[in-house]
């Protein structure tokens, strides 16, 4: 596949034209001011960016994986910020929801949410487990409540949840059964606000600084027991599958990060003069800008790849590791790369540049790090040709 069909041209164009029209030019003052950047996010739902592979029917824009990498890296070109709320609403809340939950329940939990009516958040980690997905703390057990009847009671704490401080659902994963370890572990929809959960403080940021990061505390939070998503038990297995989507999302900001990293270097070398001459002529940026742009379009390979075999049906967790792994740390290069070429003026705020390092880095970070990429592809390698 080297050549997107017209139906995903046409969605890279719409979506570039909206970053370049109303996100990048308020990239800098959201990131300043630690801004939500609501009305960028309520014209992305416009557009079905908030649900874009979820089907219609569901309350999405009905379109393909695919679709959501290019516009992902689109919209993250022009405000990262405004990337990573439209990726966990569309891969860590919408997907699993559209993939595990009952046709009931999709009234409530799915299409308000694809529609981009309202927003979604994940939360799988916790402030002593990150990586080790699978030692959550957090419990859910069976109560007895007067108005409730018998309900889930959760308690714990998560850590790190992206749209944490806007959002209007969570998934939350907790354990049911704490001896069976990650078997033991469920996945609930809590609706935000609900008696019995609160938040912990806006986390402040190195990047991404428009969207909000904050801790979820449960103390005795009783839901209704029919929000369990999917089977008790088979939480672990659903936050795994869904981290692959996951993946392809970040991966996708990632590259949108370093393209306009790529974009803003080219555009300052060609003005910039050193030696008499624009510094676009000399080899030693030359070979910068060749190998942020050599890394740029194989990383922008491996993510449709993987977003391709997600359409298809077929197993792309490794796709998925490699796409993240290679995307984000090609994020980091080109931006470093970029404030290189800016020299002194990629320091300071008055460029971008500086801005797009910041955003990188979290791209290494979150939805498993680059160590846990390598172990999610040396494990499959492993399987695949040793047997
Ligand atoms: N899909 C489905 N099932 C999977 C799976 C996948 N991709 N990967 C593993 N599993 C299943 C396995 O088949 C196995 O099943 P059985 O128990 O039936 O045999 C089970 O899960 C356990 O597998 P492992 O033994 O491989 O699990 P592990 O405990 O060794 O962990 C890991 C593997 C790769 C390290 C995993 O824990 C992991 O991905 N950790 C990183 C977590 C992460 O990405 N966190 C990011 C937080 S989300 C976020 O960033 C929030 C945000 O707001 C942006």
């Amino acid at each position: 596949m080297f050549k997107l069909s017209e139906t995903h041209d046409e969605i890279r164009k719409t979506a570039r034209k909206l970053a370049d029209d109303l996100l990048a030019p308020l990239a800098a003052h959201h990131d300043r001011e630690h801004l939500y950047p609501a009305e960028q996010v309520k014209a992305l739902a416009k557009l079905g960016f908030m649900g874009i592979a979820v089907k219609e029917d569901e309350g999405g824009a009905g379109v393909d994986n695919l679709a959501y990498a290019i516009a992902m890296e689109e919209v993250s070109r022009g405000c990262a910020s405004t990337g990573v709320v439209m990726s966990v609403n569309n891969s860590l809340y919408c997907d699993p929801v559209a993939k595990f939950a009952t046709a009931e329940q999709k009234k409530t939990w799915l299409a308000p949410f694809a529609s981009g009516a309202r927003l979604g958040c994940f939360a799988l980690s916790e402030p002593g487990n990150g990586s080790d997905a699978g030692a959550a703390s957090c419990t859910a057990s069976v109560v007895d409540d007067p108005k409730l009847g018998s309900c889930w009671e959760l308690n714990g704490t998560k850590a790190w949840i992206t749209n944490g401080c806007e959002a209007n659902a969570a998934l939350v994963f907790a354990s049911t059964d704490k001896a069976a370890k990650h078997k033991g572990i469920s996945a609930f929809l809590v609706a935000m606000p609900t008696p019995g959960l609160s938040l912990g403080k806006k986390e402040d940021k190195l990047g991404i600084r428009a969207s909000s990061t904050c801790n979820l505390i449960f103390e005795g939070c009783r839901i209704p027991k029919g929000n369990l998503l999917g089977e008790a038990g088979a939480g672990f297995k659903i936050a795994m599958g869904t981290l692959d989507g996951g993946r392809i999302g970040i991966a996708a900001q990632a590259l949108g990060i370093a393209q306009a990293a790529l974009e803003a270097s080219v555009a300052y070398s060609k003005e910039r003069l050193a030696f008499g001459a624009p510094i676009e002529k000399l080899q030693a940026i030359q070979f910068k800008i060749a190998d942020m742009a050599l890394r740029l379009e194989s990383a922008r390979l491996l993510t449709w790849r993987a977003a391709t075999l997600k359409d298809a049906g077929v197993k792309y967790t490794k796709e998925a590791a490699m796409a993240k792994l290679a995307a984000s740390e090609t994020a980091t290069f080109v931006a470093h790369q970029a404030i290189q070429i800016f020299g002194g003026n990629g320091y300071v705020t008055e460029y971008p540049v500086e801005r797009h390092y910041r955003d990188a880095r979290i791209t290494e970070i979150y939805e498993g790090t680059s160590e846990i990429q390598r172990l999610v592809i040396g494990t499959n390698v492993l399987k695949e040709i040793g047997g």
